[in-house]
C-alpha cells in the first residue's frame, strides 16, 4: 500500500521538529537542521580526520601526501612542507616528468618517504593532507601520450579522493589556467567558466582538469570531503624540464646554448609568470585557509612573448638573435589571472618579479647543462 503525507500530519510533523530543535539547541547546544529539498545541496559533514591530525604523542602531527612530488612545483613544495618539522611527507610519484633528482636532499630522512606509484592505480595509506599534483604539465609531454593524460586526470583524481574519503583526508588538486581555454574575457576570473576545445590536441590537459574540478566539487557535495582548488597559471624557476618547450625553460637553454630565441607566431600573444616560492607559498595558504576555491594562483605581470624573449635576451646572452616560427594549434592568445580571491580570501599575492626569477633559475639551468657564468 502506498503512503501518503497528509498536509496535516506534514505539518504536525514540521511543528514537533521545530519544537525539538529548539529544545535541544537551548539545552546542548545543537543546531539542528530541518532536512528540507533546498538543504539536500549543503555538503555533508567532512568524515572523521585519521587521528594523526591532532595527536600530541607522535613525531609527527601531519602526515602530508604529494602526488606528483617529484616534479618541478611538488619537489618545491616538499622542499617548504619539510622546513616544519612536525611534517611528515610522502611522496607518490611514476617519474613520467619528474625525478628522484629533485628530492635527493630528503632521500633516506625520517620524516620523508618517496613511492614509485602511478595515480592511475588505487593507493592505500594514511594521512591528514593530500596535495594533488600528478599529471604532466608541459605540452610536450601531455600530448606524447594523451590518453595516459586524461586517465591521469580522471581515474588518478578518482583515485585520490577515494583516498581522501577513506581517511577523511583533505585534498587539494592543482588545476590550472588552461580550464579557460583561449579565454573571451580579459583578466580571467574564477566566476568565467572559459572557452575550451573539447576534441583538439590539448583538450586531454584541459578537459582532463576540468573533470577533475568537477569530481573534486561532486565528491565534496556528496561525501563532504574537504576540497582545495587552485588554477595555477604559468609558474617558472629551477627544476623545470630543460626541454619541456614551456615558453621560459626553452628560452634559458637557448641562450645558454647561443642558439636562436625561438618565438611563437604572432609573438604578441601574452602570459604571465608566477615564481614558484610564490606559487608554493598561494598553494600552502590555500590548503591551510577555509575556501575551498577554485582560487587563481599566479602572478598578474603581463608580458608577450617578443617582451619574454628581450628580457632573457638583455638578461643572459645578448648576442643572441630572436626567430619568428610557426604556433601550435589552440594556443591560447591572452592569459593574465584575476588575483582579487587570492588577495581577499588568502592574503596572498607573488613578490618575486620576472627579472628577479629569471637569474635565479638561469643559475639552476647553468649548473644542468654544464655552462659555466664567464664562458
Ligand atoms: N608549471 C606550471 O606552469 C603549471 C601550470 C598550471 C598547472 N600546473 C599543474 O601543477 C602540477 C605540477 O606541475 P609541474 O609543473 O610541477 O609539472 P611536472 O611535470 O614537473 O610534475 C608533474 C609530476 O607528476 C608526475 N606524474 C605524472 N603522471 C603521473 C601519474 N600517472 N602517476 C604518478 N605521478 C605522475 C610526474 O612524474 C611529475 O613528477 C600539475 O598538476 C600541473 O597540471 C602547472
Amino acid at each position: 500500500m502506498e503512503y501518503v503525507e497528509s498536509e496535516e500530519f506534514v505539518k504536525q510533523h514540521h511543528t514537533n521538529f521545530r519544537v525539538l530543535s529548539k529544545l535541544l539547541s537551548s539545552e546542548f547546544g545543537t543546531d539542528l537542521k530541518m532536512a528540507t529539498s533546498d538543504k539536500q545541496s549543503s555538503p555533508k559533514p567532512p568524515p572523521s580526520p585519521s587521528p594523526l591530525r591532532n595527536s600530541k604523542f607522535f613525531q609527527s602531527n601531519m602526515r602530508i601526501l604529494i602526488s606528483g612530488g617529484a616534479g618541478f612545483i611538488g619537489s618545491h613544495l616538499v622542499d617548504k612542507l619539510m622546513e616544519n618539522e612536525k611534517n611528515e611527507v610522502v611522496v607518490a610519484d611514476n617519474y613520467f616528468t619528474g625525478s628522484k633528482d629533485n628530492l635527493k636532499k630528503w632521500i633516506g630522512h625520517p620524516r620523508f618517504e618517496l613511492i614509485r606509484h602511478d595515480v592511475t592505480e588505487p593507493l592505500l595509506i594514511e594521512v591528514d593532507q593530500i596535495y594533488h599534483l600528478a599529471c604532466p604539465a608541459s605540452p610536450i609531454f601531455y600530448k606524447y601520450n594523451p590518453v595516459k593524460t586524461i586517465k591521469t586526470n580522471v581515474i588518478g583524481t578518482l583515485n585520490m579522493l577515494g583516498l581522501a574519503k577513506r581517511v577523511g583526508a583533505r585534498i587539494l588538486l592543482t588545476s590550472t589556467s588552461e580550464v579557460y581555454g583561449d579565454p573571451l574575457i580579459h583578466p580571467q576570473p574564477e566566476s568565467y567558466w572559459g572557452n575550451v576545445n573539447p576534441i583538439g590536441v590539448r583538450s586531454c590537459y584541459d578537459e582532463g582538469k576540468r573533470v577533475a574540478e568537477t569530481l573534486m566539487f561532486d565528491y565534496h557535495r556528496q561525501h563532504g570531503i574537504e576540497i582545495r582548488i587552485a588554477r595555477i597559471f604559468n609558474t617558472y624557476g629551477p627544476r623545470m624540464n630543460i626541454d619541456d618547450g614551456r615558453v621560459v625553460s626553452n628560452f634559458i637553454a637557448q641562450a645558454l646554448r647561443g642558439e636562436a630565441l625561438t618565438v611563437q607566431k604572432p609573438g604578441t600573444q601574452t602570459r604571465s609568470f608566477c615564481y614558484v616560492s610564490d606559487m608554493v607559498d598561494g598553494l600552502m595558504r590555500l590548503m591551510e585557509g577555509d575556501d575551498t576555491g577554485p582560487i587563481n594562483i599566479g602572478n598578474p605581470g603581463e608580458f608577450t612573448m617578443v617582451e619574454l624573449a628581450e628580457t632573457v635576451k638583455e638578461l643572459i646572452n645578448p648576442s643572441i638573435e630572436i626567430k619568428m616560427v610557426e604556433n601550435t594549434p589552440d594556443d591560447p592568445r591572452q592569459r593574465k589571472p584575476d588575483i582579487t580571491k587570492a588577495k581577499e580570501v588568502l592574503g596572498w599575492e607573488p613578490k618575486v618579479k620576472l627579472r628577479e626569477g629569471l637569474p635565479l633559475m638561469e643559475e639552476d639551468f647553468r649548473q644542468r647543462l654544464g655552462v659555466p657564468k664567464n664562458k
